[in-house]
């Protein structure tokens, strides 16, 4: 399955066929309809939805209408943390907290310094596990209610998740491993477990809270392989099926490709100086023509432009704006050193109140963390 199209967890390109990526993983579009529900359930539609950059979904319609129902539900979302936290992490995560603050939802957040030991052999554990706690700053400085959002590191938070990931881990076979992950006969063993692990936090809260407590898990696209094997395992373990929505990949700033860790000059870390995230983002590709004067012309390309895609799918709520500028660049009325400067500013007063809040998180981590909270689930049940 994932093996064979340009997304799994670990690859994945930006400007994918989206729309096939919907065949080929079995979701469904998010219609007009869902964006009702949301608005009648919610008062109003966020601009990620509105955009379509949570494009795609499972039972996300069904979730809502639990809530309303008055049923428990719960968020969960995840961070695997292999480097520092750039744009397109964050992009979920705002989206996360938007349905955290209107629906009031609990949100579980796993970070899998496990995952990246085992995937990424240049790192020691220690420096995966250090790294959970970095991301964990950037999680908080985007402004989660302590009081209910709840991080689980892996190494360290296991008793939690060992017990489901038990029984999880005898529902799947290296065969659909292979099919699912693409893993191989060299990958080792513990990849091949890891996946029983990021499922585990799908059931997590039906037994923190001891009743069937469905999840809806905001994410890329790129980790759908795991909940499609969550999904086909839920009702024989006695949980609710969880829930999906997924967004599409912010591009990164080179040709082609998810913003992703892997190449570092073509993402934006909420690290980088200020002065770094510009220069970054003056150096961009984009979507231009080769010269100001074709450029004026034929004007640009912004769907295929990581620079404007960033101001679309992240930085700019207001619709107007952006159609604007859409229009502008498509017609040469703007070039890209304009186009890039505008982008930057955005970028740097983002960064900015993101710094100053990412400092104010050390302190506040310990509320964060699922171990202060809660008792780990009884194996009985
Ligand atoms: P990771 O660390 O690769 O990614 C964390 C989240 O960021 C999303 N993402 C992006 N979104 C938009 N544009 C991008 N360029 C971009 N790059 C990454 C990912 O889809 C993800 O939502 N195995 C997971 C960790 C994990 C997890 C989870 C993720 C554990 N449980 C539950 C999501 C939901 C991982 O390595 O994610």
């Amino acid at each position: 399955m994932a093996s064979n199209v340009s997304i799994t967890p670990w690859e994945a390109e930006a400007f994918v066929d989206y729309d096939k990526l919907i065949k080929v993983f079995g979701t469904k579009p998010l219609t007009d309809e869902d964006l009702k529900l949301v608005e009648s359930i919610v008062g109003e539609v966020h601009f990620m939805l509105r955009r379509k950059v949570f494009y795609s979904h499972r039972d996300f319609d069904e979730f809502l209408r639990r809530y309303a129902r008055g049923e428990r539900v719960a968020l969960y979302t995840g961070r695997g943390p292999s480097s520092h936290t750039h744009l397109g992490h964050i992009l979920p995560w705002i989206f996360t907290k938007w349905l955290q603050d209107k629906l009031g939802l609990e949100l579980f957040f796993q970070l899998t310094d496990d995952e990246k030991f085992w995937h990424e052999h240049r790192y020691k554990l220690e420096e995966t596990n250090s790294m959970a706690y970095e991301n964990a700053l950037d999680i908080i400085a985007l402004g989660f209610d302590p009081k209910k959002t709840h991080l689980i590191i892996d190494s360290e938070d296991i008793r939690y998740l060992y017990p489901i990931a038990i029984r999880v881990a005898r529902k799947i076979t290296v065969s659909t491993n292979k099919a699912v992950f693409g893993f191989t006969d060299s990958t080792n063993i513990g990849m091949m477990f890891y996946p029983s692990l990021q499922i585990a936090v799908c059931f997590l809260p039906s037994e923190l809270y001891g009743e069937p407590t469905m999840v809806l898990i905001p994410a890329g696209i790129d980790q759908d392989p795991y909940w499609r094997i969550a999904r086909d395992i839920a009702p024989s373990l006695g949980y609710p099926k969880p829930a999906q929505i997924h967004n599409k990949l912010l591009p990164g700033l080179g040709v082609g490709g998810k913003m992703s860790s892997s190449k570092p000059e073509t993402a934006i870390y909420t690290v980088d100086d200020i002065e770094t995230a510009k220069r970054k983002i003056m150096k961009a590709y984009t979507g231009g023509q080769p010269t100001a004067e074709l450029q004026r012309k034929l004007g640009g390309n912004p769907d295929s432009c990581p620079v404007f895609k960033m101001m679309e799918m992240l930085l700019v709520e207001d619709d107007a704006f952006v159609r604007k500028h859409y229009e502008r660049c498509r017609s040469g009325q703007i070039l890209c050193g304009e186009c890039k400067t505008i982008v930057a500013e955005l970028v740097a007063k983002f960064l900015e109140e993101h710094k100053r809040r990412r400092e104010q998180a050390r302190d506040l981590l310990p509320r964060f963390l699922l171990r202060n909270k809660f008792d780990p689930p009884p194996i009985k049940r």
